[in-house]
């Protein structure tokens, strides 16, 4: 049996609708480029659900996990504690002061979940009654209950909506909505005891690339923390120089209780979760009864080839010449926004960190009739850019050079030359 007929006898895959999906079988991948079965090479464009952002297969990264590999490759995280985790979360505390714990999990949902249940079990246990989270419209903080709970109710959701919880929804402090944001949260915090407010902080990924006013977040952020409302911030996509800081907190002055990790923070290669938060929150937990304990875990909490790869990943990070790579993507990422705004096909145009994002004159929403016809465009040239329907975003691995950005770019370029809408 080939690849194709393996896959489409015995797996089911993600967001794909099965009946007549094709899957493109990668064998090899090196840097921006993944190697197909048929020898047809594509620029991994957005990073494999921008999580890569070293390049594929990195030889340092894959060092660092063998080398890990031959120490010890997984122990239990209750009761045992490894060198590398302890090391992973130094390495990270160090980096973002304002935060002082890490709390392994395995995925950005988690990560998530784990950070809003510390925030609901930190007024219990103080024994202070709170009911309500708030969350920014067209939020996605991933697939488990929790997560559909506190993201956009969308058609990806809808069959479970009696089954999740109810939670608030303000509008995210974007340009044009920042009044609007910080009056709907005036609004609920005089009607609610809130417990906590959960944020993409500078840019919502999966909700269309959309980008906010780092003062108007700021105001916002400063209002809950005036009435000890928690504030929770999803780096899940942001972290690691997405938006050109290390994490996108650093935009604001007024910095979350709570943070959750994924994605990059293994450079990529292996699923891993974090969720950190301050003394505060930490202390609250402390007791001599079991009562205040937090009682989450996952068998693969604190996985030492995840956290070596982490490791790795920071110490990549470091180096001098991913911050100039870092730097230059994010200059032409800007200059980009600017040429491609001219296209009459473009509605807007934006660009934040190594992010470009182009929100296209056509049907809006996930199942926009040009989100196929992008995403088969784009993959025909060898290019995997995966549209979120009538939003076309560019977000490469940070090894990516200037002649494989412009392969991207030209084609883009092509495709809205030649694009018209259709009726
Ligand atoms: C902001 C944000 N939070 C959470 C998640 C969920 O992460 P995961 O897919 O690892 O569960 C995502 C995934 O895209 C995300 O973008």
């Amino acid at each position: 049996m080939s690849i194709t007929e393996k896959d489409k006898k015995y797996i089911w895959h993600p967001f794909t609708q099965m009946k007549e999906a094709v899957q493109i079988p990668i064998v090899k991948g090196s840097g921006v480029w993944l190697f197909a079965e048929d020898e047809k090479k594509y620029i991994d464009a957005v990073s494999s659900w921008w999580v890569n952002i070293h390049g594929h297969s990195h030889p340092y990264i894959a060092e660092k996990v063998y080398q890990q590999f031959l120490e010890l490759e997984h122990v239990l995280f209750s009761g045992f504690t490894t060198p590398v985790a302890t090391e992973l979360a130094e390495r990270l505390i160090l980096k973002m002061p304002w935060q002082q714990k890490v709390f392994f999990s395995d995925n950005g949902s988690t990560a998530v979940e784990v950070a809003v249940k510390m925030a609901i079990q930190y007024f219990k246990n103080k024994k202070e009654e709170r009911n309500t989270i708030v969350v920014f419209k067209n939020a996605y903080h991933g697939d488990t209950f929790g997560a559909m709970s506190l993201s956009q109710k969308n058609i990806f959701n809808e069959a479970f909506s009696d089954f999740v919880f109810d939670v608030k929804t303000i509008s995210a402090p974007e340009y044009g909505c920042e009044t609007h944001s910080i009056n709907e949260l005036k609004n609920i915090i005089e009607n609610e005891k809130v417990i906590a407010l959960l944020y993409e902080p500078m840019i919502q990924g999966a909700g269309g690339m959309r980008i906010q006013n780092p003062l108007a977040l700021n105001n916002v952020l400063e209002l809950a923390k005036s009435k000890n409302i928690l504030l929770i911030a999803d780096e899940v996509m942001t972290g690691f120089y997405r938006t050109g800081r290390m994490f996108a907190s650093e935009y604001t002055t007024v910095k979350p209780d709570l943070m959750a990790l994924s994605k990059a923070l293994t450079g990529g290669v292996m699923p891993l979760g974090l969720t950190t938060c301050t003394d505060t929150i930490y202390n609250e937990f402390l007791g001599s009864t079991i009562e205040k304990t937090f009682y989450h875990g996952h068998s693969f909490t604190g996985n030492p080839l995840a956290c070596a790869a982490a490791c790795a990943s920071l110490e990549l990070l470091e180096k001098q010449k991913t911050k100039e790579q870092i730097v230059s993507i994010c200059e032409r990422q800007q200059e980009a926004a600017h040429l491609f705004s001219v296209y009459n096909k473009v509605k807007k145009s934006r660009s934040l960190g190594t992010i470009l994002a182009l929100e296209l004159d056509a049907e809006q929403g996930y199942f926009s009739n040009i989100r196929e016809e992008m995403y088969s465009f784009f993959l025909q040239k060898g290019i995997v850019l995966r549209p979120l329907g009538n939003v076309l975003y560019f977000m490469p691995p940070y090894c990516i050079n200037t002649n494989e950005m412009n392969l991207v770019y030209e084609a883009i370029h092509e495709f809205l030359k030649a694009y018209q809408p259709k009726e």
